[in-house]
């Protein structure tokens, strides 16, 4: 899979990993999308999201008909669609072989199938490689996924593990898909059974429990954590 991260209009290119990295990490439903596309908005850094890229890979699968359940099946296909995944905070877009799938990634069908892919090794080494390559590529930026601040981006300065309890997690995934709760809450456990191995919080990580906090608040919460690290490059 080529994978590229898309820049707006004048955003410079220059910069190649000097740029501050802020990993947020953390399990579905804890708020991590919209704190970390706020919190780069307010800080003028790029946004990646990693998961898109596991679900654009997930999508193109099963347009496929490919079993993802099989890994044997999936893992020589790891590198073979054309994964393009926009960087703008107020305007994320995922494109695979050109196709823009910002809106199908997030169909029931990839969210059951995604964890499956996401855990076999060929996928996420190449996967981490390509992560890699796009934080290194943009001034600064706010990468969100379950193995930032562990493994794609260990040096970043800012690291945060945005955790909620498991009931507040479902509501919101229950309110987002207008799934009933309880079937929501079933997946969701499931989910974070198979996603615990890739996901673990770093020892240098900042946990926020977002149980009982607003979104501007965790926002707050993050930009404050990385302003100290802001060079004036970033800006
Ligand atoms: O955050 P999300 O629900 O969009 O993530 C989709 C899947 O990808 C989920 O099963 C966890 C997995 N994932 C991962 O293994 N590593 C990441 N850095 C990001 C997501």
């Amino acid at each position: 899979m080529r994978t590229s991260a898309s820049l707006d209009s004048g955003e410079s290119e220059t910069g190649r990993g000097s740029g501050l990295v802020v990993a947020v990490d953390g399990p579905s439903g804890a708020g991590k999308s919209s704190a970390s596309r706020g919190a780069a908005a307010a800080l003028g850094l790029r946004y990646l999201d990693t998961g898109a890229m596991y679900r654009a890979l997930t999508w193109w699968l099963l347009s496929r008909g490919v079993d993802t359940g099989d890994p044997d099946a999936v893992a020589p296909l790891a590198a073979e669609p054309v994964i393009e995944i926009g960087t703008d905070p107020r305007a994320p877009s995922v494109r695979v072989n050109g196709t823009d799938v910002t809106s199908a990634i997030r169909s029931q069908d990839v969210t059951e199938a995604v964890s499956a892919v996401a855990r076999v090794p060929q996928v996420r080494a190449h996967l981490i490689a390509r992560q890699r390559d796009i934080i290194a590529s943009v001034p600064g930026i706010v990468a969100e996924g379950r193995d930032i601040g562990t493994v794609v981006a260990p040096e970043a300065p800012v690291k945060v593990f945005l955790t909620a309890d498991g009931a507040a997690r479902a509501g919101r995934r229950a309110a987002e898909t207008s799934r009933p709760m309880a079937r929501t809450r079933a997946d969701q456990e499931r989910r974070d059974r198979l996603d615990a191995p890739q996901s673990a919080k770093a020892a240098d990580a900042v946990q926020i429990d977002s149980t009982r906090l607003g979104l501007d608040e965790v926002v707050d919460i993050i930009v404050g954590l990385a302003l100290p690290y802001r060079s004036r490059k970033d800006r």
